[in-house]
C-alpha cells in the first residue's frame, strides 16, 4: 500500500511538471491554433469547411478574417442537465466538444488511501485540473494520457471516458464506420470506433474554431480564477445551475448504489441513520458559493460568466440557447435548432432506458421531481438549502399539496443577466 501511495505523489508530480512546461512553452505560441500543415489536419479542416458551408454558417470565423477563438466552458454538477447544455455545443460543427475530460484525473485518485489524499491537498488537485484544462483549450488532448488507466500505447486509448459524447471523436478522421444515420449515437460509437489516437484528436481539435468543455468536478467558480486571468483564453463560463430539490430526486434515480437510505427514506417515510445529508447540503453550498461569486461581478469574470437555470433552458430551449450563444459571441448553427426540435420532442415512451440520455420531452421531466420526493424530504432539503433556493429563485413549498400541484412552477420568474 505504502509503495502504491507514493507512486500517485510521483505522478502527480510528473504530471504537473509536464503541463508547467507546456504552459511556458506555449505562452509564445498564438492563441489563434490553426489548421497544422499536416495531412490529417488539412484534411479535417477541409472536412469542417465543408459542414460549414452546408450548413450555412455565419459570423466572422466563417469568412476566413482573424477568428476569435472561444473557449467555452459549462461549468455544473452532477445531474443538473448539463448533458443536455452540453449538446448544444456538441453539435455545432465548428465546435470541439469534450465531455467531462477531468473524469481521468479523478480516477487516479480514486483507489489512493484517505492519507495520500489528505497530503495531495485540494490546492494540488485542483491544480491539476485546472492545469489539464489549460492543456485541452490548446488542443493539447495527450495531456491526458498521465491520467489514463491503462495507459495509452502510442498514442492510442481505449479508455477514454464517454469519447461516443463528442462528436467529433466519433467521426472521420477519427472514427470510420458506417452509422446508417447522421446522429452519432453514444454507445455504438465507443462499441465501433477502433482505439482513439490522441495525436490526431488533437490534429482535429485544432482544426475546429472553438472548443468547449464540460465539467462538474471543480466545486466553485473562484477555483478556475486562474484560468479566467489567463489572457490566451477567451473563456467563456457557463454556470449552470438547478433547482437542488430536482437535483437530489436525479441523484436517487441515477446512483442508486450511493442514494440508497435516501431511497429507504423516501418509500417508507422513515429516516435511516446512514442518511448522509452532506451529500446534498455540500451542493448547495458550492451553487451558492459559485452563484454568489458571479452574481458579484469581480472584474475577473468581466465578458466571461452567465448563470444559467436548467429549468428555464428545459421550458424555452430556443430562446435560451441563443441567449447562450449570443452571449459567446457565435451564431446558433442550423444542426443545433434541429438537434433541439428532435430532443425536446420526443415522447416519454420513445425513452431509452440510459442513464444520460438527453431524449425526452425536456418541459416535462424539468419539474418532475416534485411528483417523486416525499415532503418530508424535501422539506428537509428545504432547511439545508434555503440560502440557495432563495438566491436562484426556487419557491419553498409548504405542503404536500402545493408540492404535488405542477400547475404552480416553483421557478420565479428571475432575469439573471450575463456579466458583460
Ligand atoms: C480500484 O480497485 C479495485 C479493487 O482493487 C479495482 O477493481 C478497480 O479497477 C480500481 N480502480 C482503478 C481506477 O484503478
Ligand atoms: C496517430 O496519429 C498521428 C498523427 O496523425 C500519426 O503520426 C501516428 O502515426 C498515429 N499513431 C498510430 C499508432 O497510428
Ligand atoms: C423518480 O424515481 C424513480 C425511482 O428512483 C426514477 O426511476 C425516476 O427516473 C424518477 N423520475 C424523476 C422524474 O425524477
Ligand atoms: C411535453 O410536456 C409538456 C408538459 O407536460 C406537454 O404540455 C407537452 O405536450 C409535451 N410534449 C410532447 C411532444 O409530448
Ligand atoms: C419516492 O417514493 C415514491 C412513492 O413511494 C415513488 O413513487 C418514487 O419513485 C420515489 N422516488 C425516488 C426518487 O425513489
Ligand atoms: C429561509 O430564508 C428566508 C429568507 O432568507 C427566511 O425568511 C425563512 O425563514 C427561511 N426558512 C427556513 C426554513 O429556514
Ligand atoms: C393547483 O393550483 C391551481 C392554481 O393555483 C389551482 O387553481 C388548482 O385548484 C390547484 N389544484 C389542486 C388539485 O389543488
Amino acid at each position: 500500500m505504502m509503495e502504491c501511495s507514493w507512486k500517485t505523489i510521483l505522478l502527480l508530480v510528473c504530471a504537473s511538471l509536464g503541463i508547467q512546461y507546456t504552459a511556458i512553452r506555449s505562452l509564445t505560441a498564438s492563441i489563434n491554433s490553426r489548421c497544422p500543415g499536416t495531412e490529417p489536419g488539412k484534411h479535417c479542416h477541409s472536412q469542417w469547411r465543408g459542414v460549414s458551408s452546408c450548413s450555412g454558417m455565419t459570423g466572422p470565423q466563417a469568412n476566413d478574417q482573424t477568428p476569435t477563438r472561444k473557449h467555452i466552458l459549462i461549468f455544473a454538477t452532477t445531474r443538473s442537465g448539463s448533458s443536455f447544455l452540453g449538446q448544444l455545443f456538441n453539435q455545432h460543427p465548428a465546435i470541439f466538444y469534450l465531455y467531462e475530460p477531468l473524469y481521468h484525473v479523478q480516477q487516479v485518485f480514486a483507489n489512493s488511501s484517505t492519507r495520500v489524499r489528505n497530503t495531495l491537498d485540494r490546492r494540488a488537485l485542483l491544480g491539476a485540473h485546472r492545469d489539464l484544462l489549460s492543456n485541452l483549450y490548446d488542443c493539447n488532448l495527450n495531456f491526458l494520457e498521465n491520467y489514463m488507466k491503462p495507459a495509452p500505447r502510442d498514442h492510442e486509448t481505449t479508455a477514454f471516458f464517454r469519447r461516443g459524447a463528442s462528436n467529433a471523436l466519433c467521426e472521420p478522421p477519427l472514427c470510420h464506420w458506417d452509422r446508417g444515420s447522421k446522429e452519432v449515437i453514444e454507445y455504438l460509437c465507443a462499441r465501433r470506433c477502433r482505439a482513439l489516437n490522441l495525436t490526431l484528436a488533437s490534429q482535429v481539435c485544432r482544426a475546429h474554431p472553438h472548443v468547449a468543455i464540460k465539467t462538474v468536478r471543480i466545486p466553485e467558480i473562484k477555483d478556475i480564477r486562474l484560468l479566467s486571468d489567463d489572457p490566451r483564453l477567451d473563456l467563456k463560463i457557463i454556470h449552470l445551475v438547478r433547482d437542488p430539490r430536482g437535483i437530489l430526486a436525479s441523484r436517487m434515480g441515477t446512483f442508486t448504489e450511493n442514494f440508497r437510505a435516501w431511497k429507504i427514506w423516501n418509500a417508507t417515510g422513515r429516516k435511516p441513520h446512514s442518511v448522509d445529508l452532506s451529500q446534498i447540503a455540500t451542493t448547495c453550498n458550492d451553487l451558492l458559493n459559485s452563484a454568489g461569486t458571479g452574481l458579484s461581478r469581480p472584474p475577473w469574470l468581466r465578458g466571461k460568466y452567465m448563470l444559467v437555470r436548467y429549468e428555464e433552458l428545459a421550458r424555452e430551449p430556443f430562446k435560451k440557447t441563443a441567449e447562450i450563444y449570443h452571449f459567446i459571441g457565435l451564431d446558433v448553427d442550423s444542426q443545433v435548432k434541429r438537434w433541439i426540435l428532435h430532443n425536446t420532442r420526443a415522447t416519454s415512451g420513445s425513452t431509452r432506458n440510459y442513464k444520460y440520455t438527453t431524449t425526452r420531452n425536456s418541459s416535462a421531466t424539468a419539474e418532475n421531481w416534485r411528483l417523486n420526493l416525499s415532503f418530508q424530504i424535501v422539506q428537509t432539503v428545504q432547511q439545508l438549502c434555503n440560502d440557495t433556493l432563495n438566491q436562484l429563485g426556487y419557491q419553498l413549498v409548504q405542503s404536500l399539496k402545493d408540492l404535488r400541484n405542477l400547475s404552480n412552477s416553483l421557478v420565479e420568474p428571475k432575469i439573471f443577466a450575463p456579466f458583460l
